[in-house]
């Protein structure tokens, strides 16, 4: 599977995406309001690159390359949930805002899902903005979501609903 974006390509991941995607997720700058510490082994970035490809190729989830480079996923791991993670190198160009927006054109063009969801740490500030920018609303807040590195985190909840992407795609 792959989606092409004006200086993206989108598509599933492989096996030797492993370092590529080790460089992003060793990274504490990318890792500071994910789900998980730094890896500090290639092993554990292979488990996670392992079951990203045993979602299998239909799954809309994808690593996301530049120039041929891999910069970072986005997709859904788990529909109807949103997740994103870029390389720092790569940050403030707008990639993950087209990452992103293809991701979700082709999760309404191809699957039978009407709301989408993403759950953002409130003091992710740029994660925030790009997911208002693409028009997801605030559904919800939760306080201790998520324990990581033995630091409790909370959640904003944000939606997007089919009707409103497709209202946005017209304007
Ligand atoms: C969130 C992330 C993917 C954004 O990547 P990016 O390619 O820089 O994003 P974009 O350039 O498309 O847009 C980001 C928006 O946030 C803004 N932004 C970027 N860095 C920012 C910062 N440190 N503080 C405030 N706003 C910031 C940008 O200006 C842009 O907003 P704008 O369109 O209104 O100008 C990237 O920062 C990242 O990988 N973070 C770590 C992983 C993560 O937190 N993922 C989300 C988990 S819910």
């Amino acid at each position: 599977m792959e989606i092409r974006t004006p200086r993206l390509t989108l598509r599933s991941a492989r096996p030797d995406d492993l370092k590529a995607m080790h460089a992003v997720l060793s990274d504490p700058r990318a890792t500071r309001w994910w789900s998980t510490p730094p890896h500090d082994s290639l092993e554990q970035t292979a488990t996670w690159l392992d079951s990203m490809i045993a979602n299998g190729p239909d799954q809309p989830d994808f690593v996301i390359e530049r120039d041929g480079v891999v910069i970072g996923k986005a997709g859904f791991w788990k529909l109807p949930e949103v997740g994103y993670i870029l390389h720092p190198d790569h940050w403030g160009q707008g990639f993950a805002g087209e990452a992103v927006a293809a991701s979700i054109d082709h999760v309404f063009g191809t699957r039978d899902v009407d709301d989408l969801t993403a759950d953002v740490d409130p003091e992710n500030t740029a994660s925030i903005r790009l997911l208002e920018r693409l028009g997801f609303v605030k559904t919800g807040f939760a306080e201790r979501t998520w324990e990581v590195g033995g630091e409790w985190k909370d959640s904003l909840y944000y939606g997007l609903s089919r009707a409103d992407w497709s209202a946005r795609q017209r304007t």
